[in-house]
């Protein structure tokens, strides 16, 4: 039997607003390789989401590829640190503070989001997170997400030590069954993001369109 799960943090926003409050970027100023290596399926001028964002470096990536982003995460430390990358990459990102229950999702209005490491959120906050994002594409809108499988537990270079907050290929397809999945892949890689997530990792990338 697995031994159970430590209990998350209760003070997420203060947790992350200490991380990112050290000098650099925790997780780098380049985007996440997944991220790169889908947001083709995205076209310049189209308006994306990026959920929970840190310190900018996907948004403003994304910004610099001509894409009109919204961002926002829980952690104000981390979206002023973001604000700034933006400015000194000469981009305009649409940020703001919220976390993923109070943000105001709009309806049927973007055409991709992106949701890169965000599993903070254990099952019951995963839950309502998911049903934002599919509720917050337009149809045809496109979701790129990346996470770590169970198998991170062994590796330990990056993301949450809780197993219920991880994603298996099956939960990814049960989550998103009211999306068309054109991608789904289990991998091994070695990661180099800042220092928060550096070395062997145990991924799972996904993409999925909105019918
Ligand atoms: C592993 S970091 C990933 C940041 C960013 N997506 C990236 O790839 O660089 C997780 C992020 O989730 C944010 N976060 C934690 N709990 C949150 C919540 N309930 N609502 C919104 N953001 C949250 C943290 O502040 C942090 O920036």
């Amino acid at each position: 039997m697995s031994p159970p799960d430590p209990v998350p943090f209760d003070d997420p926003a203060g947790t992350w607003n200490r991380r990112f409050s050290q000098d650099g970027y925790l997780f780098g100023v380049e985007p996440n390789a997944w991220l790169r290596e889908q947001a083709h399926h995205w076209q310049a001028g189209q308006h994306i989401l990026s959920v929970a964002d840190g310190e900018g470096r996907n948004s403003v990536w994304l910004a610099r590829q001509g894409l009109l982003v919204d961002a926002f995460d829980i952690a104000d430390v981390g979206v002023a640190k973001a604000r700034r990358l933006a400015t000194s990459q000469g981009v305009a990102v649409n940020f703001s503070v919220a976390d993923c229950d109070g943000f105001a999702w709009p309806q049927a209005h973007y055409d991709g989001v992106a949701a890169i490491f965000v599993q903070f959120a254990d099952p019951a906050l995963r839950t309502r997170l998911f049903a934002h994002i599919v509720d917050c594409l337009k149809p045809g809108g496109v979701l790129v997400l990346q996470g770590y499988t169970p198998k991170q537990l062994d590796y330990r270079t990056g993301g949450p030590p809780h197993a219920s907050h991880l994603y298996t290929d099956a939960m990814l397809r049960e989550a998103f069954a009211s999306m068309d999945v054109t991608v789904l892949r289990e991998y091994e890689a070695e990661v180099s993001e800042g220092s928060g997530h550096h070395g062997r990792s145990a991924l799972i990338g996904l993409v999925a369109r909105r019918r």
